[in-house]
């Protein structure tokens, strides 16, 4: 492991599960002073604790939530260098866009795409006063490609989050500061696992259109989070980053 992100402070929101936890131990390892965000004041100091972090219980949504977990990490450490914008959901009843209700629509686009907003709005100028920060926001592979499996809301709020990012890492580029958008393809997460526990049918019709024929481990995101976060990318921003397995490169014919 080197030392890339040495004396780098990072926030990852949703650090207390899945990519963002993996990310929370990735930035550590690499030397990174990291700031754990969760809802889940459980999971999320228990990930503060592991990587010898701090922890912030806050709710993405908040707008004051958010541009405090940053007035806080700023105070605490001096500077803010990466913000690793990761909190999502995927609930069970964002469906196909017949079945999917206004509400269930609302509440995925509030957590998924506002709170990426937010997050960017209110950790830029940070990043501008010091004229350098690595922005990394979580979309993926659905952002790109239409899944057979619908998920109206989510698939909408991913597009929201790649466009965004787009936008900023062409809008902030001259100041210094990157922003890219990570599309990663289905991983072994808590968030897949329920899904599919309830479908495995579902699953299995995933895995055929996974060239590399299995879902991603945290671990591998986390290691293309670090690329991102650190000055090895230092001439990528505005990037659709995908880490796929193939699958947007592939045309599949099930046997
Ligand atoms: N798992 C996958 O297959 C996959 C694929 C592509 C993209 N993603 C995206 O990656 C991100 C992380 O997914 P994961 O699989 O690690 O999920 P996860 O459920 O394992 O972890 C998400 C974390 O976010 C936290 N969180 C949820 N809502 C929050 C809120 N309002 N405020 C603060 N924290 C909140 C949860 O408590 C949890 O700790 C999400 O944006 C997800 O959409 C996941």
């Amino acid at each position: 492991m080197t030392n890339r992100l040495d004396g780098r402070v990072a926030v990852i929101t949703g650090a207390g599960s899945g990519i963002g936890l993996a990310t929370a131990r990735r930035f550590a390892a690499e030397g990174a002073k990291v700031v754990c965000v969760d809802l889940d004041a459980v999971s999320g100091k228990a990930a503060a604790d592991e990587v010898g972090g701090l922890f912030i219980q806050a709710d993405v949504t908040d707008e004051d939530a958010v541009r405090a977990m940053y007035e806080t990490t700023v105070a605490e450490f001096g500077h803010l260098d990466i913000a690793f914008n990761n909190a999502g959901i995927s609930p069970a009843n964002d469906d196909s866009i017949l079945k999917t209700g206004l509400e269930a629509w609302k509440h995925v686009q509030e957590v998924n795409l506002t709170s990426v907003y937010l997050c960017c709005k209110y950790a830029i100028p940070h990043m501008q006063r010091q004229g350098k920060g690595s922005i990394i926001n979580t979309a993926s592979f659905v952002a790109v490609m239409g899944a057979a499996t619908s998920q109206i809301s989510y698939s909408a709020s991913k597009g929201g989050v790649l466009a965004m990012s787009r936008e900023l890492g062409v809008e902030f580029a001259r100041q210094g500061i990157r922003v890219n958008a990570l599309c990663p393809g289905p991983v072994n997460t808590p968030l897949l696992q329920e899904l599919f526990a309830k479908d495995p049918e579902r699953a299995a019709r995933r895995l055929i259109h996974i060239p590399l024929g299995r879902f991603a481990e945290p671990e591998e995101i986390a290691a293309a989070v670090a690329f991102l976060a650190s000055d090895d990318s230092s001439f990528m921003t505005a990037n659709t980053f995908l880490v796929d397995g193939g699958i947007s490169g592939a045309y599949v014919t099930p046997e």
